[in-house]
């Protein structure tokens, strides 16, 4: 399973880089408004940090200046993979700059049968957002086993990059359901490594090391 951190903040991506983790990098219209930086810019330094794909969402809503919007941000560096909303102008986008060999992330979708249409436009990601689902009482972890099991009944290509993740839990049941890839927010990834066990077992390991009086090195 893949792991994407879901932010526009090159600081926590710089430092996710460095634990050897980090497959790519997911961002939006509101991570790009909260980073206070311009879109161009970001996007460039953030693709210059990682060899992994770094999603910018196009903001246009027809198919044309989507199309444009695409092909300008496809050319800020070749590990850019366009991001389109789940309406009929963005498959139509997807499907055309697909076919010329961008990748393309669909995301805002909310349904098995969104899922189903992103894979036919060619997407390379379909990315159904659990937590949102979950903020309105409707089952999005159940939302991802419909679309990975749809996606492998017909063998499509398109990865299942689980989004809107919220907290660990999400992300075990994504890896359980065979999802592709997870996207999430920086804190989410750090808290995986976390146990207390893990802290507390440290600790009485050092206090032990400490009374021996040695040193490995
Ligand atoms: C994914 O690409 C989205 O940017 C993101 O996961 C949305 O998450 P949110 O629902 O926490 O805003």
């Amino acid at each position: 399973m893949k792991f994407f951190v879901d932010t526009a903040d090159v600081t926590e991506i710089r430092s996710l880089v460095g634990t050897g983790f980090l497959d790519g990098v997911t961002t939006n219209p509101s991570l790009i408004a909260k980073s206070g930086r311009k879109m161009s810019e970001v996007i460039a330094e953030i693709c210059a940090l990682t060899d992994g794909p770094v999603s910018a969402e196009v903001t246009a809503t027809d198919h044309e200046t989507m199309l444009k919007e695409g092909r300008y941000l496809r050319s800020i560096a070749g590990n850019v993979c366009v991001k389109v909303p789940l309406t009929e102008a963005g498959l139509r986008t997807c499907k055309v700059l697909s076919e010329e060999g961008t990748p393309v992330n669909v995301t805002l979708c909310f349904s098995a049968n969104q899922a189903l249409l992103a894979a036919k436009a060619g997407a390379t990601f379909i990315s159904p957002f659990v937590g949102r689902l979950d903020d309105i009482g409707q089952d999005g972890m159940g939302l991802i086993a419909d679309v990975v099991q749809i996606y492998r009944n017909y063998a499509f290509k398109t990865e299942v990059l689980v989004a809107s993740i919220r907290h660990p839990v999400h992300v075990l049941q994504s890896a359980k359901l065979g999802a592709h890839v997870g996207t999430m927010p920086p804190a989410v990834i750090r808290g995986l490594m976390k146990h207390p066990l893990t802290d507390r077992g440290l600790e009485a390991f050092l206090a032990d090391w400490a009374k021996t009086g040695q040193s490995i090195l």
